[in-house]
């Protein structure tokens, strides 16, 4: 059984270490090209159960620039895909590998991946949590704000839109880093228990609001993310409960001026958010896209 150190989610580094993980972020950025051999030798697979462009690419290249050799693994093609468990494939890549990168379904999937390898796992995205993903989003607002602890506490963060991994993720790293978080949702939506529950343990708090545009009001920072996550089937019904909540120019009217725009990219525009929204803070957007890589390569230093 494995004992070493894992990211399956923000809970999984202190909050010093966040702090550590934005600043060593930006010397990473600053210096890319700079040689950095940290992870020479090992092996990393990466298991993809789901599709991805960011979050695959992003940790490819981060590997290969610390020295260290990626292997791709789609589950259509390991034995993973006909049905061969997790824990087993687990067992056997230990022997081969020295770190991992999942990309999966539930956490559990995760969790038992991590409790039969032997080598530190880190979430690259789980129908629960989103880590490496909500770490380059706050990464993106300190670099913006200029800013750590002292600026990010005092941020005003509202994500609109359905209550997914992202969400989810937003709750996991207010309860971690302690800032005021607004979740716009229609009525009836909810946070997964499993996940209000850690947040409350950790003293983390949130609020969930059903009107849009009292939520949007001194925001510092708005986020929404795809109303339809990988995994879940299309429900008209659920979009259409979903659609006032797009960002749109009343949204932004209502922030602060100044207010930052992120998304995690895959964007549905004209869904979550408007065109005009979206192209207006592309710059911000696609930052933030790059930033997967400058992140993911603090991260690995540590676990890996
Ligand atoms: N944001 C994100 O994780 O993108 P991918 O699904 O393309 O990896
Ligand atoms: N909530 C989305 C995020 C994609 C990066 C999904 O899980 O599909």
């Amino acid at each position: 059984m494995s004992h070493v150190r894992n990211f399956l989610s923000v809970y999984d580094f202190t909050k010093d270490e966040i702090y550590e993980v934005l600043l060593r972020s930006a010397v990473l950025k600053a210096e890319r090209g700079a040689k950095n051999a940290c992870l020479e030798g090992k092996k990393i697979g990466m298991i993809f159960e789901k599709s991805s462009t960011r979050t695959r690419v992003s940790f490819e290249v981060g590997i290969a620039e610390l020295g260290g050799y990626p292997i791709f693994m789609s589950s259509r093609d390991l034995q993973l895909g006909r049905g061969e468990p997790i824990k087993d494939t687990a067992r056997v890549l230990s022997r081969y590998l020295d770190g991992v990168i999942i990309r999966t379904f539930g956490q559990e999937r995760i969790d038992t991946f991590a409790r039969y390898f032997e080598k530190p796992v880190i979430n690259g995205l789980t129908d629960l949590y989103h880590p490496a993903q909500i770490l380059t989003d706050i990464f993106t607002v300190y670099e913006i704000k200029k800013g750590g602890a002292g600026v990010i506490e005092n941020l005003k963060i509202v994500y609109f839109g359905d209550a997914n991994n992202m969400a989810n993720s937003w709750v996991s790293l207010q309860a971690a880093l302690g800032f005021e978080l607004v979740l716009a949702m229609p009525e009836g939506f909810d946070i997964d228990k499993a996940v209000r529950m850690e947040s409350e343990k950790r003293g983390g708090k949130f609020l969930i609001s059903n009107d849009k545009i009292s939520a949007a009001k001194n925001a510092d920072v708005i986020t929404t993310d795809v109303f339809i996550s990988m995994g879940q089937d299309e429900e008209k019904e659920k979009i259409d409960k979903l659609r006032p909540f797009i960002i749109d120019d009343d949204v932004v009217n209502n922030s602060k001026d100044g207010v930052i725009f992120l998304h995690c990219l895959p964007v549905h525009r004209g869904e979550e958010v408007t065109e005009g929204v979206f192209e207006r803070f592309s710059q911000v957007v696609f930052e933030e896209a790059e930033n997967r890589l400058h992140v993911q390569k603090a991260i690995m230093e540590k676990i890996f």
